[in-house]
């Protein structure tokens, strides 16, 4: 299989920290890329030596079980050694400190760090004191790049091209990092975004985001070509931002009316961990136009083309020698 035009084009990644950073051409080199490994990711064919020798630390400073999971299992197929660093209870999230966890990994020779952290702009922190590649695998309310990456790849294998494709994002849009990668990554690509959320979860400067916002879900339903549902972030909030998770779910949760507005063939998405009967009902959660499984192993492959094309220093032109081999 030879390179896309947009893997060829692309300039090399040396950092993936926010989707900001990024033109057309470097997300479609990754979703280019990702399109060869999914069968590794899929275990259509078993892991590949591409990465052998390289070591991946996965800093998690922040809660997480899939993502670090599908990090590490991304960076395994690939034969990456991965070293996991999580620093629950300790104080390694600011300032000093911060710097002396670095300095320690530099020290480990570690060739590549994937980083959560509650902190926004901790991934950029990490990489002014660092030389190898940094992945933000989600920081704070900011970024949270390869959920947005796995999301419009899982997009564009059902729907082909997303420009002129209409997506409706309902939810808890202030504290979501997954939302303001998200929107970045759609309209790169050309898609349009419509966003429904109870007015106390919208974020405050929304008109410089793009995208349009509309009051009521049900009216908007109809000419989603996507629904994605983001998860209510309690632990994120302060006060009291709806009246309680029922009336939430009667006004922007999506239930099997809701699904029925729709057209027969859209997608329903979410970045999990979900909260069934909140965000969406579990029979919605079940059903056949949910690709939220979908999501979780599209994860794996989209975090193995990051790795690669951070790690292996390539363009994903040599994606396909090397997996072959
Ligand atoms: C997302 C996150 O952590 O931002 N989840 C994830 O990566 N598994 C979305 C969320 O927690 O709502």
């Amino acid at each position: 299989m030879s390179p896309s035009a947009a893997a060829e084009r692309a300039a090399p990644l040396t950092d993936l920290l926010s989707i900001e950073d990024l033109d057309a051409d470097q997300v479609n080199a990754i979703l280019d890329t990702t399109e060869l490994l999914l069968p590794i990711a899929q275990r259509e064919r078993n892991s590949v030596p591409t990465l052998r020798g390289k070591v991946v630390c996965n800093l998690f400073l922040e809660d997480s079980t899939r993502t670090r999971i599908s990090f590490d299992l991304a960076a395994k197929r690939m034969s990456a050694e991965v070293i996991n660093f999580s620093a629950k209870g300790s104080s390694v999230s600011k300032g000093e400190s911060f710097k002396d966890t670095a300095l320690t990994l530099d020290a480990m020779g570690v060739d590549c760090v994937v980083v959560r952290s509650g902190s926004s702009g901790a991934p950029l922190q990490l990489s002014s004191y660092l030389d190898v590649p940094i992945l933000n695998a989600g920081d704070g309310w900011h970024q949270h790049p390869t959920q947005a990456l796995l999301d419009v790849f899982t997009m564009r294998r059902h729907l082909g091209d997303l420009a002129g494709r209409h997506v409706v994002l309902v939810g808890d849009i202030l504290h979501s990092r997954v939302a303001r990668s998200e929107v970045q990554a759609l309209r790169l690509l050309g898609a349009r975004v419509t966003m429904v959320a109870p007015p106390t979860l919208l974020p405050p400067a929304v008109e410089g985001w793009g995208v349009e916002v509309a009051r009521e879900l049900d009216a908007v339903l109809p000419e989603a070509d996507v629904v994605y549902l983001l998860r209510v972030q309690r632990e994120r909030m302060l006060g009291a931002f709806f009246p309680s998770s029922r009336e939430y779910a009667r006004v922007w949760g999506m239930d099997a009316r809701r699904l029925s507005l729709c057209k027969p063939d859209v997608l329903i998405m979410h970045p999990g961990p979900m909260n069934r009967g909140v965000e969406i009902t579990g029979d919605v959660a079940d059903s056949e136009q949910a690709v939220i499984t979908e999501q979780v192993t599209n994860g794996i492959a989209v975090r193995m083309a990051c790795l690669y094309l951070l790690l292996a220093g390539g363009t994903a032109a040599g994606t396909d020698t090397e997996v072959g081999a």
